[in-house]
């Protein structure tokens, strides 16, 4: 990226972690100036089934996928609606929109809830130009999938086939781009017709 004459920089932080997230963001804030668009990408599955969950997973799953959004966003989207500018684009899942296939109901919960802050979020922020959607992946080859549940999602995809990071990432780039301008409080599914 740096090679084709853009400014990068790379923070480490944990999303789940309030204090250490406004911090990242000040940080990013003060090197690169104001932040106009937030992609909240961080997830974590501990796969488990609903009588089997320990609290710490409970925990972990919503901290991460859920409350790390709350973190970001409150980080960043008052600056965006000071600016009358912004884009917010939250990743839920098919699992917060059909239930998950395995039994995991605090990803679920978690990527459910996700879908209730961007609608809110969108009616909050939206009167001040900042848009916020959600992007629901179905089953897509990454390190989060498992290849017992890559097999056993394989008969309810009409694509026939999972799904590659790059066909996620284009529904999120068009969600950042002006050409979306009309679209918020929206969840787009990315996920080869396994939930219609
Ligand atoms: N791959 C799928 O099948 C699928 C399906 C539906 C939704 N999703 C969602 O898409 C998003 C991207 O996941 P992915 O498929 O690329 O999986 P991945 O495991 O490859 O990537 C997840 C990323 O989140 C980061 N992360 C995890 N915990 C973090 C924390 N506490 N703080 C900061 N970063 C943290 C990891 O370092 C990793 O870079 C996630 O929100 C995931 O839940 C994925």
């Amino acid at each position: 990226m740096q090679q084709a004459g853009r400014r990068v920089l790379f923070l480490e932080t944990d999303v789940s972690h309030t204090e250490n997230v406004a911090q990242a963001c000040q940080q990013a804030e003060k090197k690169m100036g104001p932040i106009d668009i937030l992609v909240n990408n961080a997830g974590i599955a501990r796969s488990n089934t609903m009588i089997n969950i320990n609290e710490a997973d409970w925990d972990a799953v919503v901290d991460v996928n859920l409350k790390g959004i709350y973190n970001t966003c409150q980080a960043l989207v008052p600056g965006m609606m000071e600016r009358g500018y912004g884009r917010v684009v939250n990743l839920s899942s098919i699992a917060g929109r059909r239930g998950s296939l395995f039994g995991d109901v605090h990803y679920s919960a978690a990527k459910a809830g996700v879908i209730g802050f961007t609608k809110c979020l969108a009616r909050i922020a939206g009167p001040k130009g900042v848009l916020c959607n959600a992007v629901a992946p179905g089953i897509v080859k990454t390190e989060i999938l498992s290849p017992e549940h890559e097999a056993q999602s394989q008969a309810n995809i009409p694509l026939g086939r999972t799904g590659r990071a790059e066909e996620i990432a284009a529904v999120i780039l068009f969600l950042c781009a002006p050409m979306s301008s009309y679209i918020t409080g929206m969840v787009v599914d990315v996920n080869g017709g396994s939930y219609m």
